[in-house]
């Protein structure tokens, strides 16, 4: 576990850059990333290149003994660069141009743009080929940032019907996955079919959705020239991409590309990008299942553990609100993600600029190079992780933490697809992930984030929200785990459609009719204001969002919770279905979180998954190499009871506000003192 920062010695004045380095390697940081945006520095005009600055920059980094992670400029291209080949920039649906002043403003599938992506790719690569302070790169930087994943122009339409010609070999199949005969959507060649550009009614949702898939295997195949490049000039960098929280690229598609995958992590931005309620706590450290499964999904892009490539270090410039996070709270989140399987926590940035676009976000430094809260924390998250890297690290035992492992399916296909027809303001599909998340991780369980298609065998119990696009494979796969004695649980709108967005014949679920042996009657949007209520194990609970009136049709298959209300008054809403050695839990309503704790909880004791009390909303414990860290995103200090002989590696069992505390005792056996 180490920490680095990100900078740009191009943003300050040449003697200084050596005092600012000095002062990383002194707050014992031990990467420093560089160069992303720079291309105007590295090429001011075409051909005349310039990277001795950068050069002096990573040779002093090795002499204070860090290590530099280097970035290729592609995301902002220079502007000699639009104005000579125009036709690299983006366009909106509308028709609009996204012009140059910000950045992002390429196209993926421009061939122009990818053949000077490579040029300045190779041209940078080969200059610190043989740096031995360069210890990987970071290629462009957070694809589709500002709204920038999706194009319309022209070399888009082209890209978009070769993609649909490989997709579907010929128009005739494409008419009839897609269904085409309804409003005249019917084509007679691939050339008659354009980027889903503004118009006046809906767009056909299964065109938006293979333009959605298009778009972001348009990024990995942008990504990929990129890492080959950088491969072949040398293979023993690492290569990695920053993603975004909650992001809307494929990051699992672009697992083989990637060493690991890293992120961008700005807690208290984060929590203002959805429409709910944001607690006091949460504007000054985030909410910490917002943040966890980012994590858990980032570590399960490729086997190593991730990185976080920007941590917030301080007040940020971009969501409505930016107030001072807690005291502490920098040091918090380095452990967070420590705790979630992070190996490096890099804070963006090194010192707040003076000009240009960022000038209301903080650095570890302020401006004038005094420190600023994030430095302090920063320094103390660093001793941290040295003090812990001589604690004796094991394996983690799941024996002793849960006895099981859990995983929770997610799928882009059915993100993208439920963007495109919520059918209510209130369906989100990060949302409706989280409700169960957030059930699993106040349990105190350790969650593996995957894709449906991941080989589940080794997982005790499998949380699959919302399987939206179903077919039979999908289907089958989960069939055999249950039979072989998993547990699974499905939610609303699971089965609905086919891959290419459209209903299936059969009733929802569909093919997974036969895993949760279950059908969907009738199905509602619930408006607030209208009561729906489920009874489960004797309680009452609010069902919201999306219910399912349910008839189980399976032999094994039981009703274990009941609307009590309304049209739906005494119709199945939960049902559970024994299959084999395992059974499948299919949940037809959104639930509160009280009872997405229980269904959870009930899931988990059949897995023979031991779980611990519900933790508070604002404490979480995470287990990593036999270690538990206790995260407090609580204003109030939170007393843990943990036995005797406990080791305190980090903090004591009183954890203060927005404060962490680590320890070599289990999750299982720490409990919180009322
Ligand atoms: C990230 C981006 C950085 C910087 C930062 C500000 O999304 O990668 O370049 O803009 O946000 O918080």
């Amino acid at each position: 576990m180490h920490t680095g920062v990100c900078y740009f010695p191009e943003h300050w004045e040449e003697d200084r850059v050596e005092t600012d380095i000095e002062r990383m390697a002194e707050a014992g940081l031990q990467y420093v990333r560089m160069g992303e945006f720079a291309w105007s520095r590295f090429e001011p005009e075409r051909g005349d290149y310039d990277f001795e600055w950068l050069e002096c920059a990573v040779s002093l980094v090795s002499e204070y003994g860090m290590e530099a992670v280097l970035c290729t400029p592609t995301a902002s291209p220079p502007k000699w660069l639009v104005d000579e080949e125009p036709s690299i920039l983006q366009t909106e649906a509308d028709g609009t141009t996204r012009h140059y002043g910000g950045r992002r403003h390429y196209c993926f599938n421009s061939p122009v743009y990818r053949r000077e992506s490579e040029r300045i790719t190779e041209r940078l690569a080969e200059r610190f080929a043989d740096h031995p302070a360069v210890a990987g790169w970071q290629t462009d930087n957070e694809y589709g940032c500002h709204g920038t994943l999706r194009c319309y122009c022209d070399d888009c339409a082209s890209a978009f019907r070769e993609w649909l010609r490989e997709t579907y070999g010929d128009v005739e199949t494409l008419n009839e996955r897609w269904g085409t005969a309804f409003w005249s959507q019917e084509v007679t060649s691939f050339e008659q079919v354009d980027p889903p550009r503004h118009t006046a009614a809906d767009h056909h949702p299964s065109r938006l959705l293979d333009y959605y898939r298009f778009a972001s295997d348009s990024a990995i195949a942008y990504n990929r020239l990129q890492t080959r490049l950088l491969r072949a000039v040398n293979d023993d960098w690492f290569v990695t991409h920053n993603f975004m929280s909650h992001d809307d690229l494929d990051a699992y598609a672009f697992g083989d590309d990637l060493d690991f995958a890293s992120w961008d992590s700005y807690p208290t931005g984060h929590v203002q990008t959805g429409d709910g309620p944001v607690s006091d706590a949460e504007f000054r450290a985030g909410n910490p299942d917002n943040l966890g499964l980012d994590h858990d999904l980032y570590r399960c892009v490729t086997d190593e553990p991730h990185w976080v490539m920007e941590q917030q270090p301080g007040d940020i410039n971009w969501p409505p609100y930016s107030p001072q996070p807690g005291d502490g709270a920098m040091r918090l989140w380095a452990h967070y993600a420590a705790g979630h399987g992070a190996d490096v926590v890099s804070y963006f940035r090194w010192r707040r600029c003076r000009m240009g676009q960022e000038q209301y976000h903080s650095g570890l430094l302020e401006r004038d190079g005094t420190p600023d809260a994030g430095f302090h924390d920063a320094v103390a998250a660093s001793a941290d992780f040295d003090r812990l890297a001589t604690a004796s690290l094991s394996e983690t035992d799941a024996d002793e933490t849960h006895g099981g492992s859990v995983a929770l399916l997610h799928d882009y296909d059915n993100l993208w697809a439920l963007s495109i027809e919520p059918n209510t303001p209130e369906f989100d599909y990060w949302v409706h992930l989280e409700t169960y998340y957030t059930a699993l991780r106040e349990r105190a369980v350790t969650v593996d984030v995957v894709p449906p298609m991941t080989d589940l065998s080794a997982y005790n119990a499998v949380v699959a929200p919302t399987l939206h696009l179903a077919d039979n494979e999908l289907a089958n796969r989960l069939t055999a785990y249950v039979e072989a004695g998993g547990e699974l649980l499905t939610t609303i709108r699971s089965g609905m459609k086919d891959p290419y967005n459209k209903l299936h014949d059969a009733p929802q679920p569909g093919p997974l009719a036969s895993t949760v042996g279950t059908t969907v009657d009738d199905h509602e949007s619930v408006p607030e204001q209208l009561a729906a209520t489920v009874e489960y194990d004797g309680q009452r609970y609010d069902g919201r969002v999306w219910n399912e009136w349910l008839a189980p049709t399976a032999d094994g298959a039981t009703v274990v919770g009941r609307y009590d209300n309304g049209p739906a008054e005494g119709t199945a809403a939960v049902t559970r279905n024994d299959l084999g050695d395992g059974s499948a839990t299919y949940v037809g309503t959104w639930p509160e979180p009280a009872f997405a704790g229980v269904l959870v909880e009930d899931l988990l004791e059949r897995a023979g998954v031991k779980t611990a009390d519900p933790l508070p909303s604002q404490l979480r414990l995470c287990r990593r190499d036999g270690l538990t860290w206790v995260a407090n995103f609580g204003a109030e200090a939170v007393a843990v009871d943990a036995p005797d002989d406990a080791e305190w590696y980090v903090g004591e069992p009183t954890i203060g506000a927005f404060d962490v505390a680590v320890t070599d005792t289990p999750p299982a056996a720490l409990s919180v003192d009322d």
